[in-house]
């Protein structure tokens, strides 16, 4: 259970210890360990990660695409998930018993993800149930434990991402339940305003205060107060200036930027959504883009007949997507080879088990509304 709500200092990585050969050596290094293992191993790769890790992936994705991979698409026995921890997890959790998922560097965390912990939770509800019996459908946002995910699994809960989070939560209400969404306070509110949620029907537990904040009797949408350290630091003053500086510039955000960031955007979506807006977009157009500057950075490189720029370049890339290195892809890959399970992750069958009934239902969610 982590409340400390900074970005942790950076950890020791995977290969801290060995003097990194060149990149070009690395990239030969993965190409034949790639040809050596041939159709036994995936690797998939989320948006944010760097230029040196997306060229040696086999698909690259959003949260939601990644899960879909995994759970349906993949007939390797190797994953090797280039992404942070939780993505890893649910790789793990959706993937056939005879499948095994790597992450190659197990440092890679999500610090919003840290914002909630199971016990953390658990107090939470049982203070909601005793306001509302249960009438109440607990989602907890795909960044987040698979502790977490298994406790929405087993208490007629699910689970969203960036993509779905509407269709989740209108899930939820149109049959009649309050929901209790974590851990990002951003994702949950920018939502529930787009439903057409009332100010009043949204309420904050604080969980250092083990207290719901705002008025319960009204609440439909209790949400966590976590945030996304990477996100949470664009603001309506970076849209302003934005503005002020390119004419005619379109604003696009991701979800977990704060509410007063979305409303002030022309946009928000996921982090594919945002990919698809710009793309499609004519010639000539001008995009800041709210999300993470690696992402940002490819898609006007892969674009020079638009104006693709950072909303604010003093936020900083998301460290802990940082923490996969070719090197350590390299390591990876070449445990396979050698038989040895280097960086493998694993979930408890019990929390596995209660972890995939809530994504299965994600995904059928998915499948049937839009
Ligand atoms: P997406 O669901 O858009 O991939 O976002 C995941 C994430 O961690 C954003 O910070
Ligand atoms: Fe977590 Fe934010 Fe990094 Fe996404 S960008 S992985 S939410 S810290």
């Amino acid at each position: 259970m982590a409340t400390d709500r900074r970005e942790a200092p950076d950890p020791p990585l995977f290969e801290s210890n060995e003097p990194s050969p060149p990149l070009a050596e690395i990239r030969e290094g993965i190409a034949r360990a790639k040809a050596r293992l041939g159709d036994r191993v995936v690797i998939l790769a989320h948006h944010y990660q760097g230029d040196d890790v997306i060229e040696s992936a086999d698909f690259v994705g959003d949260s939601l695409k990644l899960s879909h991979q995994a759970a349906h698409r993949s007939a390797a026995g190797y994953i090797v998930f280039c992404g942070v921890r939780f993505m890893a997890e649910t790789a793990e959790v959706l993937s056939s018993p005879d499948q095994t998922v790597f992450l190659p560097n197990p440092a890679a965390g999500c610090p919003l993800a840290d914002m909630a912990g199971l016990q953390q939770v658990r107090l939470c509800w049982e203070a909601l149930r005793s306001l509302w019996d249960d009438g109440i459908a607990p989602v907890t946002y795909i960044n987040s434990s698979a502790e977490l995910k298994a406790f929405c699994g087993r208490n007629g809960g699910t689970v969203c991402t960036s993509s779905n989070a509407g269709t989740v939560m209108r899930w939820a209400f149109e049959a009649g339940r309050r929901v209790l969404f974590f851990p990002d306070e951003h994702l949950g509110r920018n939502t529930g305003v787009s439903l057409g949620l009332p100010t009043k029907a949204i309420c904050v537990w604080d969980p250092e205060k083990e207290a719901l904040l705002g008025d319960y009797d009204q609440a439909r949408l209790i949400l966590w107060n976590g945030f996304c350290p990477v996100h949470g630091n664009f603001s309506p003053r970076h849209v302003e200036m934005a503005r002020k500086r390119y004419p005619g510039v379109r604003v696009i955000v991701h979800p977990e930027c704060p509410h007063e960031v979305v409303r002030s955007a022309d946009d928000a979506g996921s982090t594919e959504h945002i990919i698809e807006c710009i793309h499609s977009s004519e010639p000539g157009s001008r995009w800041a883009v709210g999300t993470d500057i690696r992402l940002v950075r490819r898609l006007a490189r892969q674009q020079p007949e638009k104006e693709v720029f950072s909303l604010a370049e003093s936020v900083p890339p998301c460290l802990n997507m940082g923490k996969i290195k070719p090197l350590s892809l390299l390591r990876t890959l070449e445990g396979l080879l050698e038989g040895e399970a280097v960086a493998r992750v694993r979930v408890r069958p019990e929390t596995a088990k209660w972890a995939r009934v809530a994504l299965e239902r994600m995904l059928a969610i998915t499948r049937t509304r839009r």
